[in-house]
Formats: C-alpha cells, structure tokens, sequence
C-alpha cells in the first residue's frame, strides 16, 4: 500500500526529522583510544604518550594511557578499556609472545589493536596478521649505532684488534637482538675481529640492570685496551658507561652509542664534562607516539586500517648537533 502524504503534513514530517537528527549523531560513542606501555617509568614512553596526547587534542577524542609492567596488568587494562567503552588501543606489550593473548582480548571486546615499538607474535614467533605495527627498523639503525663507533674508532687511531665490543644484550625481545646484531655486523664488516664481541645478557630492560650485566662483562675481559658499547637502547648503554666508570674505564678507552635520544641522553650529553656516552641515534617517539593514535583514530572513525607494517628511521646525534637535529625532527 502507498500512502499519498498530505501537502500540510510534509513540512510536519520534515521538523519531527530534524528533531531526530541529535539523537542519531549522539548514538554514535565518542571515541575513546587506550594506550598501553611495558615501562612507563622510561622518557622514550612518556614522549610517545605526549605526542599521542597531542593527537587527541588535534582530532578531538580520549586517550587513556595505562602502563602495563606484566600480563597480568596488561590483560586486567583490556578489560579495563572495554568497561570504559574504548574503541580500541595501541601497545607495547611487556612481552611480544603474549601476542595471541592480546589478540583474543580485542576480539573479545571488539577493540581493534595497534602494536607500537615491540612486534606481537604468536606462538611460533611469527607476526600476528591483523595487528598493525608501527617500529623501528632495528638492524639498520644498529649499523647507524656501528657506523657511528667505527667512525670515532679512527678519529681515535685505534687498533679494532685491541678493542673490546661490548653487547648489552636483550636478545629475547626480536628488535632488540636485530638492533644490536646490526652494529656488530658493521663493525666485523670493517674488521673487528669476532671473538672481541662480549655479549652481557640483561635481564631486565633497564640501566640497572645493564650496569650489572656490563660489569660482569668488564671484568672477565680485562684483556682489551679499548671499548665500545652498544644496546637496545640508551638505558642499555648508559649501564655499560656507568659500569666502566665504576673501573675506572672512561670516555678515553670508551665509546658507547645508544638508541633513543630521549631525556635518558639529553642528560648526558648536557653534563658539562663529556661522558663516554658519545652518542645515540636519535628515533621518534613523535611518529611513534603521534601516528599510531591518529592511526587508530582514522580505523575507527572511517574503517581505514593503517597498513601492516610502518618501519621509522633515525639519525645520529651528538653533543654537538642535538639541539639543530631535534628541532629538525620537530620535537
Ligand atoms: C623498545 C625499547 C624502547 C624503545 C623502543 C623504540 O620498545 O624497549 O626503549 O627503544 O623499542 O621503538
């Protein structure tokens, strides 16, 4: 049956529409993204959850950031963002083989994930398909962090026979094996002689800890008339630069280089007597901390998955060319 509306009904009809419309536009949730890190304590994830703010603010939604220091933490937040009515979240899980864990929790809630720094894997290690990734591209910038050293080595006339390659190793975690894997590999490819690499296990992803990983290393090897360091990241290297003061092993017969470039270096570069910290590569928690919440945000309000895999680049930075290289970078 057809019903033939009035003429006078029409502009009725029209104005009850209308009146309708806020009720659609207030049906749909305000959106609400999660962000979830392993070590909030760390400047790295402190300056990823600022420019992760600042894409709140520019695209007008919620962030909630939450720091996940174990599973237990980390699964309790997903559930904790799900009450909240969250339409998903960007992460760096405290460890990438609870992958599959995170994986059922979103479905299970309906959130859609983002993984930031850290790759999440399944069981047999393999990147979870689904789970869009934003990280560094690890083995290159460790032969940046090797380029680098190689570099101060022959400003230094030093013998590579005679230097010691100190590895603070976190090789359970893929990117931080690639990472220092990379700048050992630049440095045999010039010369170093392998069995000069001294691999010191932390085990746990902090100076502490790389300070007492180094120190074993330091005094097994006294044989070496030089050093350098190397690690995951500039906590990992400031460990070994601590330790080597701490036996009378300065910036002399040390050269570490760090990966990072957040407050962690910031402060050792502006100590007014030079350090053996000589220098890091400075990554962006900008567009680590930035896109991955703008990202989320355009999945969510338009369907648009961001792609598969983002991998970012970084640059050497010294004393001498931070301040011109961070502004560069914008941060
Ligand atoms: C890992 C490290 C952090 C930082 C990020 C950068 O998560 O633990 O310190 O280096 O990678 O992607």
């Amino acid at each position: 049956m057809k019903i033939k509306l009035q003429q006078w009904a029409k502009p009725l009809l029209a104005s009850a529409l209308l009146a309708l419309l806020p009720l659609a536009s207030h049906a749909a949730d305000p959106v609400k993204i999660g962000f979830l890190v392993k070590q909030a304590e760390e400047p790295w994830f402190q300056d990823e959850w600022k420019y992760a703010e600042q894409a709140a603010k520019d695209k007008g939604f919620t962030l909630v950031k939450i720091g996940i220091p174990n599973g237990e933490k980390m699964m309790a937040a997903i559930d904790n963002l799900a009450t909240q009515k969250a339409q998903g979240f960007v992460i760096c899980a405290p460890d990438v083989k609870l992958g599959a864990a995170v994986a059922r929790a979103a479905k299970r809630h309906d959130l859609k994930v983002i993984s930031v720094d850290d790759q999440l894997v399944d069981g047999a290690g393999k990147p979870i398909a689904g789970i869009p990734h934003m990280g560094i591209s690890g083995y290159e910038i460790g032969k940046q962090v090797g380029l680098g050293l190689l570099e101060e080595i022959k400003k230094r006339g030093w013998n590579l026979n005679e230097v010691g390659a100190l590895r603070v190793a976190f090789d359970q975690l893929p990117t931080g094996r690639e990472r220092t894997i990379g700048a050992v590999d630049a440095l045999k490819a010039a010369g170093l002689p392998a069995d000069n690499v001294i691999a010191a296990p932390q085990a746990k992803t902090d100076t502490e800890n790389a300070f007492n990983a180094a120190n074993i290393a330091f005094t097994k090897n006294p044989k070496f008339k030089h050093w350098v360091a190397m690690g995951m990241n500039d906590e990992a290297v400031l460990g070994a630069v601590r330790a080597g003061e701490g036996r009378g092993i300065r910036k002399d017969e040390l050269i570490a280089i760090g990966i990072g470039g957040s407050q962690t270096a910031l402060n050792e570069f502006t100590k007014p007597a030079p350090t053996a910290f000589f220098g890091t590569v400075l990554i962006s928690p900008k567009r680590h901390g930035y896109e991955t919440a703008a990202n989320m945000y355009s999945w969510i309000t338009t369907s648009q998955a961001p792609p598969a895999v983002t991998l970012t680049s970084g640059t050497l930075m010294t004393r001498q060319n931070q301040t011109e290289l961070r502004k560069q970078m914008g941060l």
